[in-house]
């Protein structure tokens, strides 16, 4: 069965305090309302992570990432953090390819291959996100990029560390704009994502990948999505700001 995941990312918010005050909150519940096969990924500023991986270590469906990592393994790069420091503090998993980043840090699909492969190879599990904008959504291009997205960063993995990427499909139009994607829009992504992965892998890897959806989910709407065969889960951000309304996203799959 494949693991059942919602992730937060806290995005550029909460000061160092706040952040640790909301960890602590939804790390208990947590551990009273969750089951075995559910995980929880907190994304937090790089500022938070030492702290809370430190917090996390009594709670073990609760693991901690980065929200990005840099392409080089080290150098003058300032301002930048690489991949094997978030690891030497214990960091699990890192965000790549957030339509954010690709958007207002200009995060092409080579640069995301290069960023990809250096956060695995230095031990981490990546969270890697696609999605299309509205424009090619509305033109029917968004499985094209889609499948771009996939081929070109993930398609020179070797199979063994496919295992430790988890994919978020996130149209650009639903983050944070309140309008989320159809259940049926997402499966029939979802299902087109597993399709590419058995073709760029193999099947019974494609069986196993966990796909999360991202873009306005909330306590009300992630049934519905969660529901379908193909959504393992969220990838959630305003909501994940709050910590009842993340653990009631979380605990959806307590009732499917
Ligand atoms: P949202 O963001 O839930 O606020 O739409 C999702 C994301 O950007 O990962």
């Amino acid at each position: 069965m494949r693991k059942k995941i919602v992730a937060g990312n806290w995005k550029m918010n909460l000061n160092y305090l706040e952040g640790v005050s909301l960890f602590s909150e939804i790390s208990n519940m947590a551990k009273d309302e969750l089951t075995n096969n559910q995980q929880l990924i907190i994304c937090s500023p790089f500022i938070h992570l030492q702290s809370l991986v430190q917090l996390s270590k009594g709670y073990e469906n609760v693991s901690i990432g980065a929200q990005n990592c840099h392409s080089e393994e080290k150098g003058a790069y300032t301002g930048e953090v690489s991949a094997s420091q978030l690891h030497s503090i214990g960091v699990e998993y890192v965000i790549l390819g957030h339509s954010e980043r690709r958007l207002y840090f200009q995060e092409d699909n080579q640069l995301l291959e290069k960023k990809v492969a250096l956060a695995l190879k230095n031990n981490l599990k990546v969270i890697y996100c696609i999605g299309e904008t509205l424009e090619e959504r509305e033109s029917q291009q968004y499985l094209k990029v889609i499948a771009e997205q996939l081929k070109s960063v993930l398609g020179g993995l070797n199979p063994q560390v496919m295992k430790n990427v988890v994919i978020a499909y996130e149209p650009v139009w639903a983050i944070g704009t309140g309008k989320t994607a159809s259940p049926e829009q997402a499966q029939e992504v979802h299902a087109y994502i597993r399709e590419q992965i058995s073709s760029l892998f193999d099947a019974q890897l494609a069986l196993e990948t966990s796909i999360l959806y991202g873009g306005s989910c909330n306590p009300t709407n992630a049934e519905s999505l969660f529901s379908q065969a193909d959504i393992d889960g969220g990838l959630i951000g305003g909501a994940s700001l709050k910590s009842r309304d993340f653990l009631d996203i979380a605990k959806t799959f307590n009732s499917l």
